[in-house]
């Protein structure tokens, strides 16, 4: 089914924002827009919930239900149980506190497998730990495509290594790992995996359980909802795994690697995610709730996005004067797609901002990428991202845009 791209668009306030008008947003990857319930949602709570929640006083208690009901309904459409779903206050912050668990429990000797393909969020934390006397082995990409060899990775497994680290989607390659393989591996190996989902996830949520990921990470400000970071740990890591946060909440899974108080208009907020993911699944025939509207939603999406995406490619593989990152097979990858440019894509974008087009250049905290792919990171690339939201019509601006400025 096609997606109703003009109800679509109609679920997001920034389409009718006078400011924005004709331009064209292809920095999705930064942050997307936020759509229309997580807005209201916010709203209501900072109106009329914004009190200490899980009181007995009703401003209090359906703030309190709100924040749990977030939880319930976005774990539901990852196919995760609700406990061992938690919001912390970005993926950065959320790996961060992961590490200092395993800084705990792994022992000297003992591996951890982290990559050149990641955002620097899900590798410097991890490579930290070298401090302790964990050793890191590198999963590299390959130099010329940037691509992750599964195959690649047997040869780094063995009996030492407890976790394995890699994103779903790199935010500068843009191909899409095929995580549960990779899951499957780590697994056979008796090693743990953590998967940064935040390049894939504003593009569907993924059903984590089918994953087989034991820590899935994406944020919800790029996902059309609020800056949370959105993570989820399986039962059996999480409860092995020491307790990050106050000694009393140590038995609720959900509390143990988020040691600040959370943001509770935001968490609460965050189930218009769901409200909106739900929408777009029954407007479209599908399931109206849950894991069925999630992965509708999804395919949906991904649908469009391919649809859009592939003439792009096109039009940019045949270009002398720029080297295109990643597949050029729409199929395979996430609508982020970078460019190389021989020279400093920031004026570049600045010139793209005169004809509309919101995009930017830089590394994107992707330098190990970069670097792997012989790309200066100081300079960067041209990066030109988008989402489910965005038109076709939007896409041949962009075009017209690159070929009048570059
Ligand atoms: C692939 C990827 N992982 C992780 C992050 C970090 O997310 P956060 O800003 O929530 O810390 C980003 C942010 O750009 C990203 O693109």
């Amino acid at each position: 089914m096609t997606l109703d791209i003009d109800w679509v668009r109609g679920q997001f306030p920034a389409f009718r924002e006078a400011s924005l008008q004709g331009q064209a947003f292809f920095e999705n990857a930064g942050g997307s827009y936020t759509c229309a319930p997580v807005i209201d949602r916010l709203t209501r709570f900072y109106h009329q919930r914004k009190v200490q929640p899980y009181a007995p006083y009703a401003a209090s208690r359906l703030g309190g239900e709100e924040m749990d009901e977030a939880r319930t309904r976005l774990a539901a459409m990852l196919g995760v149980e609700t406990d061992e779903l938690s919001f912390g206050p970005s993926t950065t912050q959320n790996t961060y506190v992961l590490a200092q668990a395993f800084r705990q429990m792994l022992q000297p000797g003992e591996a951890i497998i982290v990559t050149n393909q990641d955002h620097e969020a899900n590798s410097g934390p991890w490579r930290r730990l070298a401090q302790d006397g964990i050793e890191i082995r590198e999963w590299k990409v390959d130099p010329e495509t940037g691509l992750l060899d599964p195959a690649a990775l047997d040869d780094l497994l063995d009996e030492n290594v407890r976790l394995v680290t890699f994103p779903h989607v790199s935010n500068i390659v843009g191909a899409i790992n095929d995580v549960a393989a990779i899951c499957a591996r780590a697994h056979a190996a008796g090693a743990f995996a953590c998967v940064d989902g935040v390049s894939y996830a504003p593009h569907g949520l993924p059903d984590v359980d089918a994953l087989g990921a034991d820590i899935y990470l994406f944020s919800a400000y790029k996902t059309f909802g609020p800056h949370q970071g959105v993570m989820t740990i399986r039962r059996a890591l999480g409860e092995l795994l020491p307790n990050q946060g106050h000694h009393f909440n140590a038995g609720c899974l959900y509390k143990r690697f988020t040691p600040a108080g959370p943001d509770h208009a935001q968490v609460a907020a965050s189930a218009g995610m769901a409200d909106y993911l739900e929408a777009l699944s029954a407007h479209h025939g599908g399931p109206a709730s849950g894991a069925g509207a999630a992965r509708h939603a999804h395919d949906l999406m991904r649908a469009h996005e391919t649809a859009l995406l592939q003439p792009l490619l096109d039009h940019l593989a045949a270009r002398n004067d720029l080297a295109l990152i990643g597949p050029r097979d729409a199929a395979l990858r996430a609508p982020t797609v970078a460019v190389e440019l021989g020279r400093d894509p920031e004026p570049v974008a600045a010139a793209l901002a005169d004809h509309a087009i919101m995009a930017g250049g830089g590394n994107f905290y992707g330098q190990r990428p970069l670097e792997a792919l012989g790309i200066d990171p100081a300079r960067g690339v041209l990066r030109l991202s988008f989402v489910h939201y965005t038109s076709a019509d939007e896409v041949a601006q962009l075009t017209r845009a690159l070929d009048a400025v570059l």
